[in-house]
């Protein structure tokens, strides 16, 4: 398809569906373009190895944002899923982002509608809001407060304690932080289809298999998942618990592409990705979104600067205040 109608049909498709040479060296392309283009290439630890490889900066959800806020060059190319580009645009408005693919989504973000979320906040008038950021701008914009993985328990643990709270969209993370803080926040409904998937029985066998192994969890996953870890966290944490533990073998109950960063950091150990229900789409949990962006996509969307996340000022200034705040509570 020759540029002009790929443009023309990005609304409906999300990404440039433009044909490249075949053969074609994207790694070396996208260098090029980096260079010439003063571009980053920000990419969260469940992208694809190769678009990690090449990226000048990879991390989890907080860092990510702590960069995508610093960044001085002109393109941000986010290599993760919508809401993390859009939170780039959020916190850095004047630059230019793309992203290689519109529709890689997420089951939470997609959970939890603006709509939805302000009614069940008009029912309960005395609560705060409190989002995981991975929410769509919208949401943002009429929450208090967002959080990630990493900085959750300490964000609720700012709130003075008798003030009630909602926390949305995801269940699991919620009564993670519930059981944590001893609070008994109000949960919205939704999960991670990926932190989902896992299966204790088979998690339960690759432990006896390798019984010397830690099992570790990332919070998005169910409590029965996490009753077995020793040690719960974000994709850093998780990363950083291996790196620092003395242990040789690890089940990891998060998204698989983490292995790929995990590996590099201990070369020497073992490490096992926790098992999926046999009906999953992949045996050991991949994210559906995350997977669409590839190399090509990454390419087409460097060279045309398409698709570009848009976010309205009056959305943006609004949103920009919860993760703001969370940015520096953070940061204490
Ligand atoms: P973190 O990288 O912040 O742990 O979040 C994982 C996630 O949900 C990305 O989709
Ligand atoms: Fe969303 Fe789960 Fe995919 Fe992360 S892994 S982007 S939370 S669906």
């Amino acid at each position: 398809m020759n540029l002009e109608t790929a443009k023309k049909g990005l609304d409906d498709v999300g990404f440039l569906e433009v044909e490249t040479p075949e053969g074609m060296d994207y790694a070396a392309e996208i260098v090029k373009l980096k260079k010439e283009k003063n571009a980053v290439i920000l990419a969260h630890y469940y992208q694809e190895p190769a678009i990690q490889d090449i990226a000048d900066f990879v991390g989890d959800s907080l860092q990510l944002s702590y960069k995508a806020k610093e960044v001085d060059a002109d393109l941000i190319v986010f290599a993760g899923v919508h809401f993390m580009a859009e939170t780039a645009k959020i916190l850095n408005p004047t630059k230019k982002v793309v992203l290689p693919d519109l529709n890689a989504g997420c089951s939470l973000a997609e959970a939890c509608e603006a709509e939805d979320l302000k009614a069940f906040k008009e029912k309960h008038p005395d609560h705060l809001v409190v989002t995981y950021v991975n929410t769509s701008a919208e949401v943002k914009a009429i929450s208090d407060i967002c959080c990630t993985s990493s900085n959750a328990t300490k964000i609720i643990d700012s709130i003075p304690e008798d003030q009630p709270i909602i926390f949305a969209p995801d269940k699991n993370l919620g009564a993670y932080i519930n059981k944590e803080t001893g609070r008994n926040m109000l949960l919205w409904e939704g999960a991670c289809i990926v932190h989902e998937a896992f299966s204790i029985d088979k998690l339960i066998n690759t432990h006896k298999e390798h019984p010397k192994a830690h099992i570790i969890a990332h919070p998005e996953s169910e409590e029965h998942i996490l009753k077995t870890a020793e040690y719960i966290g974000s994709t850093s944490g998780l990363i950083n618990y291996v790196k620092t533990n003395p242990a040789q073998e690890f089940i990891v109950a998060t998204e698989a592409g983490i292995l790929h960063e995990m590996q590099k950091e201990v070369p020497g150990k073992s490490l096992y990705p926790a098992p999926a229900h046999e009906d999953n789409t992949c045996a050991c949990s991949e994210c559906p979104y995350m997977k669409m962006n590839t190399m090509k996509k990454l390419y087409l969307c460097m060279k045309y600067e398409l698709p570009e996340i848009h976010v309205p000022e009056d959305i943006q200034k609004k949103a920009l205040i919860p993760i703001e705040r969370m940015l520096e509570i953070s940061s204490r």
